[in-house]
């Protein structure tokens, strides 16, 4: 099954340009085919930025690049670092780290092109629907579903472990059976009931970030700043303390050899750590979403976009190196890597308290950002006709999409109350780099049906680097489990009914 990705998205590309010579050749049949009909492409609306008015724009490039670092920067820097050090990749993890950042820098180049010719909030969604077509956007949007809508909720459970420990540590104890799942997954991967009421505070605070998110883009573009100068001033604190108790013994060797199992250290274990720190990455793009609100967006998201990727690929190489340094990398398999790192030397004990605050900080901007995005995707897939129009209604006064904001905040806040953390991230990292793999070709794409519209960002050396993102970007889908590919399938098919009896009927495209 996972085989089928590359060539299903190589053979749409190539579909997609055959259909566009075809149709340049002939003059159009009376009735479309079902065919056309699903594939037919939206038009290219930029620079105009059709329905701005109902948005206020004051996003400036440093906004963009908040908004962008503050939903990258979470948990996969305070945790995963160590994990994936620990189980896969060694001290290579940075090696690991630099891998994934080289597919999501040229995903992001890709974003980059689109997000300033095509500057709508619909991100990856827009981009496939003016170079693949309706069927294929539906699929990405609905797959974006899982990056923006239930991020939030799997971070926020997450938040909700980081709180109770912190709020344990000062000696008050939250209640079991309200900071749990009431369902988790059992060894044999069913569902079963764990006796708790609901994850309270996980609930709680996706409903506060949403109601920030409802009443104002600047009221949230403030406190994403505020919380982004802090969590990057906590990274940066650990860095330059932990330089000195760095012991190059620590990374010796540098890639531990392989134990005889695929991707259990040696370099197979660097490449699947590569695929499961890609999750640290993901949200680069978010600033795409709010392309409507950005003051200049043609020249402002491309800097906002790469420079994220550039700012969190320093710090992230960085913090992993003087972890592994400080401490052997098997003793960072825990919840709070960085925390053990730091209690192997006394001198640093202070700083505990710091990358605890860092975290939760790091996820708390994470979630407030992923439902800042996930609104305004719907609000683009509603104003196409493939959703309510409801959804795509924004509030005349704060002039933000309040409905889809509501809707997105109180499902998130429902699952992530509902559901353990397990069951949400796996679903997450294998949507987005699907999405990330047709925004590259998707590129390509455009650059042959439309080579007239005027880029002001363009991919450098295109027919290489996008192809080459969209197989690195593939290439990682393949190191994740079944279970994730069984429920993309599952989650595929729910989105694909809800087209057949909505989308399809309704949309505008064609109309
Ligand atoms: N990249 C985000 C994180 O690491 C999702 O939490």
């Amino acid at each position: 099954m996972r085989h089928l990705p590359p060539i299903i998205f190589g053979l749409l590309g190539v579909a997609r340009i055959m259909n566009d010579a075809t149709e340049s050749a002939a003059p159009p049949a009376a009735s479309q085919s079902l065919l056309r009909k699903l594939f037919a492409v939206h038009a290219v609306v930029a620079p105009e930025r059709a329905g701005a008015e109902r948005l206020k724009q004051a996003l400036s490039v440093w906004a963009l690049m908040a908004i962008g670092i503050g939903a990258t920067i979470g948990t996969g820097i305070f945790v995963l670092t160590g994990t994936v050090a620990a189980n896969q990749s060694g001290p290579a993890i940075t090696i690991s780290l630099a891998i994934a950042a080289f597919g999501s820098g040229l995903a992001a180049l890709c974003y980059a092109e689109f997000a300033a010719f095509l500057p709508v909030p619909g991100s990856a969604y827009s981009y496939t629907y003016a170079t693949l077509g309706e069927v294929v956007a539906w699929f990405i949007g609905w797959n974006l579903l899982l990056e923006y809508g239930i991020s939030a909720s799997a971070v926020a459970v997450s938040w909700s472990a980081y709180v109770a420990s912190l709020l344990s540590g000062w000696g008050i104890h939250l209640p079991a059976m309200w900071i749990n799942a009431p369902i988790q997954q059992n060894a044999a991967g069913h569902l079963v009931a764990t006796g708790a009421i609901m994850n309270l505070p996980a609930v709680l605070v996706v409903l506060a970030l949403s109601a920030l998110c409802y009443v104002g883009i600047q009221e949230t573009a403030r406190v994403t700043n505020f919380m982004v100068v802090l969590k990057v001033a906590v990274i940066l604190v650990v860095v330059v303390a932990g330089l000195k108790f760095i012991s190059s013994s620590n990374w010796h060797p540098y890639v531990p050899p392989n134990t005889g199992t695929f991707g259990h250290f040696g370099w197979t274990g660097v490449l699947q750590g590569a695929g499961i720190i890609f999750f640290s990455y993901v949200g680069f793009d978010t600033a795409s979403t709010t392309a409507l609100e950005a003051r200049n967006p043609q020249r402002d998201l491309p800097l906002g976009i790469i420079g994220t990727l550039i700012i969190s690929t320093v710090l992230y190489v960085a913090m992993a190196a003087v972890v592994t340094g400080m401490v052997p990398y098997f003793k960072l398999n825990v919840a709070d890597p960085v925390s053990v790192a730091l209690n192997a030397h006394p001198a640093l004990s202070w700083l505990r308290s710091l990358v605890t605050l860092g975290t939760i900080i790091g996820m708390t901007s994470v979630i407030l950002t992923s439902i800042l995005g996930q609104p305004r995707i719907l609000l683009s897939m509603a104003d196409d006709g493939l959703l309510p129009p409801v959804m795509s209604r924004c509030h005349p006064r704060f002039k933000t999409p309040h409905v889809s904001t509501a809707i997105t905040g109180v499902i998130a806040a429902l699952i992530a109350g509902v559901f353990p953390l397990d069951v949400l991230a796996d679903l997450i990292s294998i949507g987005i780099l699907l999405a990330f793999a047709v925004v590259c070709i998707g590129v390509l794409v455009m650059r042959h049906t439309r080579p007239d519209v005027p880029r002001p960002f363009r991919v450098p050396w295109a027919w290489v680097l996008c192809p080459l993102g969209a197989a690195v970007c593939l290439g990682m889908t393949y190191f994740l489990s079944d279970a994730t590919w069984i429920r993309l399938v599952v989650w595929t098919f729910i989105g694909g009914a809800i087209y057949v009896f909505y989308g399809f009927r309704h949309s505008k495209q064609r109309a």
